[in-house]
Formats: structure tokens, C-alpha cells, sequence
């Protein structure tokens, strides 16, 4: 059992896990590999990844719409990243009941402000973008990277988050003034004063928006849901990817409860950047073994060096070289541990090199297909 296999019975795989170790280079390497090795249309949806990752996949205009990156295989792979802003003006012009509405949308204060600033924004466009790509049906695999959230579980909630929006109270409230009633008179003098003091026209920048959006209230609501079932579906893998230190093991093995929980298909565990399983190598601790003991007088008349200084280097590779394997076999046993869990664990060793160019990216990804899941024991 490999990710590849996860890929061949996935239409959609996402990537989720803490700030910082690997989302989005993980979720690219492996849309690039499975692409290469088979004849799968892949896509991978990326969110802000960094600029040479970027430039490697050609992302570096500005722009919402997915391009194709030139690669040898079988395969296609596309790639787009995900344009907050632009995402939700194309959906406001996709979804507006008329020309003139989108207008006043688009020109908005408290619109542009939201689709602008807002992380929840981002996590309800991030589902719209997933929703609109399987639409398409021009991809057999979506590769889905996720935003750094401060609840990184929050975009799993975007979806029922607009839904229970749209049917709230506090929505019925803002949007009633604007309506008119009893209570439009009651509010209209109130509006002009906030707006007043809050320096300008603010509350009706409100009432106005939320009004706006209410007439696009069935698609949202309809579209929150099929993301919703979307993200259940068998076809729909997640990939929790977190490091091995402290910090990320917990935040990633209560993703991966969380997800469960929700009845979410978890699908994998990648532990990014542990040391190469070479370090822990049994073999390389019996070298080091016998060059701590190693007679070095023969070397150093080689070297012409004398002994004593020979022996301090040795003595400085072994304790280097010991320390390295002690790490290395604490990762090994810690990684047993984790694998107690009922996910399978693919430990990913740091490259050396650039891994934000597209070879570096290849061979990040020809090791994330092939590694063997690390299982419950
Ligand atoms: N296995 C690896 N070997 C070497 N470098 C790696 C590996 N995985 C990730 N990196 C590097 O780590 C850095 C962070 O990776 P990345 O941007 O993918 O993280 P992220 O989880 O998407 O971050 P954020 O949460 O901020 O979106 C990048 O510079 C990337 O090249
Ligand atoms: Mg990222």
C-alpha cells in the first residue's frame, strides 16, 4: 500500500495539516507524480505557494484560472492557485441574477472588504473553486491544497457555515430594515446615525450587501451542500501532512480524530522531513562502532598527520555521527508509535537540494507514490 494506490482510487485528494510543513509542496509533488506515472488528467489546486515553487509551476502571473505545466508522462497535470479575491468576483458574476446587481456587489465596500480580508472568505472560496472543478469534468484526480487557518479544520465548515448563514437571524435582522415594515422605519433613522458616526455609509454598505447576496441564496446554500457531500464521498481522500516534532504530531493526530469523526476519509499520515532511514541503518552504527575504536596510526603516516589530531577528528565524526543516529532511531521508534493509530504513516525524508524547481518537485514526488505505508503493527 503506497499513495499511489491512494491516487488510483481517489478523484479527489486534499491536503491538510499545520501551518508551515509542506501542504502545499507536498499536494504539487504529488499531483506531478501521479500525472508522470500514469495517464491520469490531474489537477492541483494550490493556495498561496511560495514564489519559486510558483514560478516553477509557471503560477507567476496573477490570475484564477488553471494552466497546464509541461511534463514528461503519460499524463496531464494543470495547476492553479487560488485568487481569493478573483474567486469570489467570478462567482458573484457566475451567480448574480442580473448584470446590474453584480455591479453593486462588486462595488461594495463591506463585499470588498469580506472577499479581501477575511480567512473565512478564503475557506468558503477555497470549496466554491473544489465545487466548480469537478464541474468542469475535465480532471480525473484534484489535488486540493489547503489554506494555513487558524482552525485548519475551518474550511471543512465553510460550506454548512454559509448555509446556516443564509438561514439566520442575524441575517433576517440586517436584510429586514432594507425591506421596509415596521422595522425599516424603526431602523432607517438609526442607519443614517451609525453611518454618521462611524464616518460613512457603513450600516447601509451592510444592509445593502447582505441584501445583495440574499438574492443568490438557493445556489449558495445548494452549492454549500454538494461540496459538503463531495468531501464525504468515497472517491474524496484526505492526507493529513505534519512534521515530526511535538507540536505538529498533536495538531495533526487531532485532524485526523476530527476527521474521522466526521466520517471524512483519511487516507494517509505524511511525516515531511524526517532523516533518511540510511541514518538509523544498523549497518552504519557498527562502522561508526569500529571507527571509534579503530587504530588510526597507520592513517595518519598516510595523512602525515599525527595521531593525536587524526583521533580528535574521529572523535568528532563518531559523536557527530552517533548523535545524528540516535535522532534518526528516536524518529523510527516515534513513528511506530504514531502508527498504533488507524492511519497509514508515510515518512518523507528531507531533500537535499532546491525541491521548489520542477525536478526537485519530481523527485519529491517520485518518493511520495512509491513509499510503503507504515502501518498499524
Ligand atoms: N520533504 C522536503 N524536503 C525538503 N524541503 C521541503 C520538504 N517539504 C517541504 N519543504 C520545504 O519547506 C518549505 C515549506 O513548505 P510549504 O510551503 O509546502 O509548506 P506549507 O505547509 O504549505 O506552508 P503554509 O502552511 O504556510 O501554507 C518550502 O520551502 C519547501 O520547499
Ligand atoms: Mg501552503
Amino acid at each position: 500500500m503506497n499513495l499511489s494506490d491512494v491516487a488510483r482510487k481517489s478523484k479527489i485528494i486534499i491536503t491538510c495539516g499545520p501551518g508551515g510543513i509542506g501542504k502545499t509542496t507536498c499536494a504539487a509533488a504529488l499531483g506531478l507524480a501521479i500525472a508522470r506515472s500514469s495517464d491520469r488528467r490531474v489537477l492541483v489546486v494550490t493556495v498561496d505557494p511560495a514564489r519559486r515553487l510558483a514560478d516553477a509551476l509557471g503560477l507567476s502571473g496573477i490570475g484564477n484560472d488553471a494552466s497546464r505545466v509541461e511534463l514528461d508522462g503519460p499524463g496531464q497535470l494543470s495547476v492553479a492557485m487560488l485568487d481569493t479575491k478573483a474567486s469570489w468576483d467570478a462567482l458573484i458574476r457566475a451567480h448574480a441574477p442580473d448584470a446590474a446587481t453584480t455591479q453593486r456587489i462588486l462595488d461594495n465596500t463591506l463585499y470588498q472588504n469580506i472577499t479581501g480580508r477575511f480567512i473565512q472568505s478564503h475557506d468558503y472560496i477555497a470549496m466554491e473553486r473544489l465545487h466548480e472543478f469537478v464541474d468542469m469534468g475535465l480532471y480525473d484526480l484534484i489535488v486540493v491544497d489547503t489554506p494555513p487557518t487558524r482552525n485548519a479544520l475551518d474550511f471543512l465548515d465553510a460550506p454548512s457555515r454559509m448555509a446556516d448563514f443564509f438561514s439566520s437571524r442575524l441575517l433576517r435582522w440586517l436584510i429586514a430594515p432594507a425591506k421596509g415594515g415596521v422595522m425599516g422605519l424603526a431602523a432607517k433613522p438609526f442607519n443614517s446615525i451609525a453611518d454618521r458616526i462611524l464616518g460613512g455609509p457603513f450600516v447601509s454598505d451592510i444592509t445593502e450587501f447582505f441584501l445583495l447576496l440574499n438574492t443568490m441564496y438557493a445556489g449558495f446554500v445548494e452549492r454549500a451542500r454538494m461540496v459538503e457531500r463531495l468531501l464525504g464521498e468515497e472517491s474524496t481522500s484526505f492526507v493529513v501532512v505534519s512534521t515530526l516534532e511535538a507540536v505538529p504530531v498533536s495538531e495533526a493526530s487531532f485532524f485526523v480524530e476530527e476527521l474521522e469523526r466526521r466520517k471524512l476519509h483519511v487516507r494517509g499520515w505524511i511525516l515531511n522531513r524526517v532523516l533518511p532511514s540510511s541514518i538509523s541503518n544498523p549497518d552504519l552504527a557498527a562502522a561508526v562502532t569500529a571507527l571509534s575504536s579503530a587504530d588510526l596510526t597507520e592513517l595518519a603516516g598516510e595523512l602525515g598527520v599525527d595521531d593525536q589530531s587524526l583521533g580528535r577528528v574521529r572523535d568528532a565524526l563518531v559523536d557527530n555521527a552517533t548523535s545524528w543516529s540516535t535522532l534518526a532511531r528516536k524518529e523510527v521508534s516515534q513513528t511506530i508509535e504514531l502508527a498504533r493509530g488507524s492511519v497509514a504513516l508515510y515518512p518523507i525524508p528531507t531533500l537535499d537540494g532546491e525541491i521548489s524547481e520542477l525536478a526537485g518537485l519530481s523527485r519529491l514526488g517520485d518518493v511520495l507514490i512509491n513509499v510503503p505505508a507504515v502501518l498499524r503493527s
